[in-house]
């Protein structure tokens, strides 16, 4: 057995956490990813001996790929803008690949033949999107050593736990993940798509109800100072190229990230008109100068993700809000377990880092957790922490001197194919 066992602590591993929103990779037993950018990339469809390939261009099928966010922010005619995921998994290998090469040329300025890999992967993940992988890392990248890991375990590990109930809101869906002992347990999972995007488009429909519009920083050439609530005074460039409205949508909703960022607030309990009417303002500047103060919304638009019973356009609205999801994902675990997953409900994810979110989750799984159990909720201050806790996790794991034995070596791939990922990785 000795002879498939790869000494993955000669040289450095990397860890790859590929998430809707952004990517994050760099070297294991690091405190942070070394590259933090965004998973989506701008794409040119390119008939033959198109475009010439630039630094920040990668080209392939006829397709070139503007990655990371100086190259994705560049206006330019027809770029589209795509995922590589779908559902957190992989859908268009292609643009995948892309963002691989791009880290190993742009970030780790290393050879993929030299580093074992540890990718994170969603829960859900299927078999053969899992087995498709493998084959990809060892026979197109030919890396030493793989191993693929849920990113629900890695967040548990991160915090420091075998067993929890990790809560993860990013950008397009909220989950609870019973984890025990390191493992899923696949019939607890709970999913909801109210998240980032969510909020993101409730934002959006916040400002058109306003008649406020978005230009994003790409179209302004200048601007002046106005008033509050006065009509911005801003010029447009010349010579814009003709964007698609893919693209442009894209570059709008950075601006809104920044809006739920800094002026959203998690109501502390239940929404009120009444309370909401009285909550302190906040002020924001759009990139065109026109500023306003933002009072009541700040409360209302997160509302949704908590009780989503009064949000427009829902049809039917038979969305769980997150306390829901968490209490029904314990609930579907043996009644054993629950203690131990109510006593370690890890809150990770980008989406969770809207002020108030925790108080709110402890008041309502306070409520509505059994009157005896011991409930408790772990979220890191950090907020690079609560973003990169797969990614921290696959570190702490890859470093560990007794996980070295569970790397799928190049041996054992060679031996046993694409299978060796379902025997080596649960
Ligand atoms: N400080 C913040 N306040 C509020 N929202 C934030 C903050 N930082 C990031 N977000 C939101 O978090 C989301 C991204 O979260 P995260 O990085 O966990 O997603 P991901 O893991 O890439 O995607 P997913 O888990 O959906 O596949 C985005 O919607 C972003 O707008
Ligand atoms: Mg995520």
């Amino acid at each position: 057995m000795s002879g498939g066992v790869y000494g993955g602590d000669e040289v450095g591993a990397l860890v790859f956490d590929i998430g809707s929103f952004s990517t994050r990779a760099g070297y294991a037993g690091e405190d942070c990813p070394k590259a933090d950018f965004p998973t989506s990339l701008g794409v040119l469809a390119q008939e033959e001996g198109g475009a010439e390939l630039g630094a920040d261009k990668e080209k392939s099928s006829g397709r070139t790929f503007y990655i990371d966010t100086n190259a994705l922010h560049v206006a330019r005619p027809g770029v589209e803008l795509v995922s590589p995921l779908k559902n957190g998994m992989i859908e268009d290998w292609e643009s995948f690949q892309a963002i691989l090469d791009h880290t190993y040329c742009k970030h780790v300025k290393s050879e993929p033949s030299l580093h074992p890999v540890l990718m994170s992967e969603a829960p859900w993940n299927t078999r053969a999107k899992r087995e498709k992988l493998t084959e990809l890392v060892f026979e197109h990248y030919n890396i030493p050593a793989f191993f693929l890991c849920k990113t629900a375990v890695l967040t548990a590990f991160a915090n420091g736990r075998a067993t929890g109930l990790v809560l993860d809101s990013g950008a397009t869906h909220t989950t609870a993940i019973p984890v025990h002992d390191g493992y899923v347990l696949q019939q607890g999972i709970v999913k909801s798509p109210l998240a980032g995007d969510f909020i993101t488009m409730q934002c959006r429909e916040l400002f058109q109800e306003m008649n406020i519009d978005i230009i994003p920083p790409y179209m302004i050439a200048g601007k002046e100072p106005v008033r509050e609530g006065a009509p911005p005074n801003w010029t447009k460039k010349d010579k814009l190229p003709p964007v698609t409205k893919s693209w442009h949508t894209y570059m709008c909703n950075e601006v809104i990230q920044d809006f739920q960022a800094s002026v959203l607030q998690v109501s502390d309990s239940p929404y009120d008109e009444q309370v909401a009417a009285q909550m302190p303002t906040v002020h924001f500047e759009m990139p065109s100068g026109y500023t306003t103060d933002y009072g009541a919304e700040r409360l209302r638009i997160p509302e949704g993700l908590f009780d989503p019973s009064n949000v427009k356009g829902l049809s039917g609205n038979t969305m769980l809000g997150v306390g829901h999801v968490i209490t029904t994902s314990i609930g579907m675990c043996d009644i054993d377990i629950r203690p131990g997953l109510y006593s370690s409900v890890i809150v990770t994810g980008g989406n969770t880092l809207l002020q108030g979110f925790t108080e709110r989750l402890n008041r309502e799984l306070s409520q509505k957790a059994p009157p005896s159990m011991r409930l408790k909720l772990i979220a890191s201050n950090s907020s690079m922490e609560r973003r990169f806790s797969p990614w921290i996790g696959g570190s702490i794991l890859a470093s560990l001197g007794t996980f070295q034995q569970m790397w799928i070596s190049k041996q054992e791939y060679e031996e046993w194919g694409k299978e060796s990922v379902e025997r080596k990785c649960p």
